[in-house]
């Protein structure tokens, strides 16, 4: 199915082609003023620039070709030589009933034969999860099922980290604690406890003291440095132990994304990799890309062009520990070895992007990333209202559970102000104001272009008024009521075009954009334009319901084509508040 823009764009590239000018004129989008006009198309200011021609004429000439098509019902130039261009109110009945018809609602097929893997949420064993972990989450998640739906294959991966120095840091702190020194015997021949020694608590505990330890003290920041190196490795008592510290924290980690509602396909992290590391930098060796340089084993990925600093890529330390970038790099070869996707994106803070420019450069320098595109997809961070990264009253890391508790009760507090869901048992109420939480959660965070900073404002995200994710899980409930009310079989999208009021029409016209934000949102991996898509339906939605009699309309095939209309408009909503992540609740 190709969308309504796309068919428009294509006869109007004809006409321009007819007259020996590019097609690429042709290009027509919603109008900016959707008062005057549904769609315009301005090519023919383009093209009289470029041929030196006076544009109403070349205008003129397009539009005379355009009226032979019965597509438009209106064909008008403007000023110094935009077209405008209604179509019939046949032809959008006829594309809404198609799209009624279909389960997708015409979403693109951009990613059909393609697969992508996307790594998103990044959580650290053993560290607090920060806002910047939340906004990958989230923003993660809005691009996988994104992708999804526009027809990739998508293999998400949370890569956690569960490598680097902190974990040399737990051990030689829990070594100092003595409490449990089998893991420290060097003859013993095993098998360790199955049991964990430590709990997710404990780790809790245990890590902000072992890094300020090591922040204050040069002496253990060299003995979590040489207890890195050591697990790297493979000593044996120093991998059972790393082995439990994953298990606790990832099972943790599980229940806090299925909180949620975010899912991975892979629970890969930097450790899955090791195996492949030492082949991939003895390959490297061989082929000569990478060299000594003080000690340290690196590829240099500094370019000619180049305007900023690049320094090299760090494989291997003098002390034969492993870097962020040595695993991030095996796991490209791990990647295209098991999937061999089209696209890794990578959803990660973009104070990362150094480190990704300089693992990409490496990655095709030595072609590793097979055939696919390495892609950095960045966001801001969240601020708290003084401007600086989130953070909690008592000035800590906020944790997820407790922010996911917070708008929880804050939810709980805006639905009693509005009246809503007053009489539901406590249970209802309970996964109603949680629902609600998170929605306001995530749109908030996804509304902002992702590389954009914005403010935390719980009192704004959770608001039933203006654009919030509450406002548009109420306006799905509103229709969800509607519809419920109406007979089922009430309910088809008009063949014929009797939906004919300004109203109605702009609807039909906001439902049949649904494919086209989905094709530009996948391509600037931009969320925020769902959002401002969503927000824009529950609007218009909202202008056509006041004007309108839907349920009381007397004429009976006009109140069922309205129902019609409800009802896309509400599978629409809810195909975006899915891509988004939000749930609708069945009543509020
Ligand atoms: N664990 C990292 C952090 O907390 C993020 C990992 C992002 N993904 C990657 N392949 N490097 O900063």
């Amino acid at each position: 199915m190709t969308t309504l823009v796309a068919e428009l764009s294509a006869i109007a590239g004809s006409a321009f082609a007819a007259e020996g000018l590019s097609a690429g004129f042709g290009q027509v989008q919603p109008s900016d003023r959707p008062d005057l006009a549904q769609f315009q198309c301005n090519g023919a200011l383009a093209a009289a620039k470029q041929t030196r021609a006076d544009p109403r004429r070349i205008a003129q000439k397009i539009a005379d070709r355009l009226k032979a098509d019965p597509v438009f019902a209106r064909i008008e130039i403007a000023g110094p030589g935009f077209i405008n261009l209604d179509v019939t109110d046949a032809a959008l009945a006829v594309r809404m009933g198609a799209m009624a018809k279909d389960a997708t609602l015409g979403a693109p097929r951009s990613g059909a034969g393609k697969t992508a893997v996307v790594d998103f949420g990044g959580p650290n064993v053993a560290k607090p999860m920060h806002v910047g972990h939340l906004r990958s989450a989230i923003i993660g998640d809005c691009l996988q099922r994104l992708f999804r739906a526009n027809a990739w294959t998508v293999v998400s991966d949370v890569h956690l980290g569960d490598w680097g120095l902190q974990m040399g840091q737990l051990i030689g702190e829990i070594g100092r604690r003595s409490t449990a020194p089998v893991y420290f015997e060097a003859g013993f021949e095993g098998p360790y406890p199955e049991e964990s020694p430590v709990t997710m608590d404990d780790l809790e505990e245990i890590y902000p003291v072992a890094a300020a330890a090591c922040k204050a003290d040069p002496g253990r920041l060299e003995e979590a440095r040489r207890a890195t190196a050591e697990l790297q490795a493979g000593r044996p008592g120093y991998v059972a132990l790393w082995r439990h510290f994953v298990e606790v924290s990832e099972s943790g980690l599980r229940r806090e994304y299925a909180s949620l509602g975010i899912g991975f396909d892979l629970w890969n992290g930097e450790a899955s990799v090791d195996p492949l590391v030492g082949p991939m930098i003895e390959d490297l060796k061989r082929r000569g890309l990478a060299e000594e340089s003080d000690g340290a084993l690196v590829v240099r990925v500094a370019e000619p062009g180049d305007k900023k600093d690049m320094p090299p890529l760090i494989l291997l330390k003098s002390d034969g520990a492993v870097l962020y970038g040595t695993t991030d790099l095996a796991t490209i070869v791990d990647r295209v070895k098991t999937c061999d996707p089209d696209l890794i994106l990578y959803v990660v803070d973009q104070r990362q992007h150094g480190h990704f420019e300089q693992v990409f450069r490496a990655a095709r320098k030595a072609r590793l990333n097979g055939k696919a595109e390495l892609e950095h997809a960045g966001f801001g961070t969240m601020n708290g209202a003084d401007g600086k990264p989130f953070k909690t009253r008592a000035g800590g890391v906020m944790k997820l559970y407790d922010l996911i508790a917070m708008t929880t009760e804050e939810a709980k507090k805006r639905l009693a102000e509005a009246g809503l869901a007053k009489e539901y048992p406590e249970d209802e109420r309970n996964d109603i104001a949680r629902k609600v939480g998170i929605a306001a959660l995530k749109f908030a965070d996804l509304s902002n272009y992702r590389l954009t900073d914005y403010v935390f404002d719980l009192a704004r995200f959770t608001r039933f008024e203006g654009k919030t994710g509450p406002y548009l899980q109420y306006a799905a409930v509103r229709i969800q009521s509607i519809l419920r009310k109406a007979q089922a079989q009430d309910m088809a999208p008009a063949a014929r075009s009797i939906l004919q009021t300004p109203e109605e029409r702009a609807l039909i016209l906001q439902l049949l954009a649904l494919p086209d934000a989905m094709a530009a949102a996948e391509g600037k991996r931009a969320p925020n334009i769902l959002c401002d898509y969503a927000f824009t339906l529950a609007q218009i939605f909202s202008r056509f319901y006041s004007e309108h009699h839907i349920l009381s309309e007397k004429d009976a095939a006009l109140r069922a084509a309205r129902l019609g209309l409800a009802g896309l408009t509400l599978a629409a909503l809810t195909k975006v508040l899915d891509l988004l992540g939000i749930e609708i609740p069945q009543r509020m």
